[in-house]
């Protein structure tokens, strides 16, 4: 079985893309290279970011890597927050780095005179595989709601209806449909294309 480390430890993105690799690749979080550093990622571009974080791994550890970079893209926003979409909170004086309830009421409030509320999350994939760099992309379509709907999911998913499914939320539909449409689940299925042919 292919050994795979994935730049990350967010148990969520972990349980996600292990539900959609299956049993075909072994795949390793940073926790089982032990791997305790705050990789940087401070490129203006989110497959920026996916490169320097998968290159991180190859240098250091010598394994194979992918890492995502994901940003909500939202039209009336003129595609902002993008690559901010993790501190877009703080950014605006909402709450502090990486918190969601901080990131959905900036959203919120950003949009609450807003008729068009379409968006689209987008995930770029870097894989770094004997040393060459291969990008994914998988992109979810939707709109951002009025107001939080779901328990479950994490980050923006009680505020993102996709496209085809009556207005309900990430968090609303769960994990099962949210692994079949979401944009990680269209990037990591190109990834394993790639990787298993
Ligand atoms: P990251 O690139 O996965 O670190 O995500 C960047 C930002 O987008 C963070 O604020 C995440 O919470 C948010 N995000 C990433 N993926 C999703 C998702 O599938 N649903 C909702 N929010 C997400």
């Amino acid at each position: 079985m292919k050994k795979l480390v994935i730049a990350t430890n967010n148990t969520h993105k972990l349980e996600e893309i292990r539900a959609i690799l299956g049993n075909q690749i072994e795949l390793l979080s940073l926790k089982d290279i032990h791997c305790e550093v705050d990789i940087p990622e401070d490129s203006d571009t989110l497959e920026g970011n996916a490169i320097q974080k998968a290159q991180y791994i190859y240098d250091n550890y010598g394994l194979d890597c992918f890492a995502d970079d994901t940003g909500l893209e939202v039209e009336a926003l003129n595609g902002a927050p993008g690559v901010f979409t993790a501190r877009f909170g703080v950014m605006n004086g909402y709450g502090t780095s990486h918190d969601a309830d901080a990131n959905t009421a900036c959203l919120l409030d950003q949009l609450k005179n807003a008729d068009n509320r379409k968006c689209r999350f987008r995930t770029a994939i870097a894989l770094i595989l004997n040393g060459e760099t291969h990008l994914f992309e998988g992109i979810a379509n939707g709109e951002i709601t009025t107001e939080k709907r779901g328990d479950g999911g994490f980050g923006y998913d009680p505020v993102f209806a996709p496209e085809g499914y009556d207005g309900k939320t990430f968090a609303e539909l769960g994990v099962d449909v949210k692994n079949q449409v979401s944009h990680r689940a269209r990037a990591v299925a190109k990834l394993c294309e790639f990787l298993l042919k």
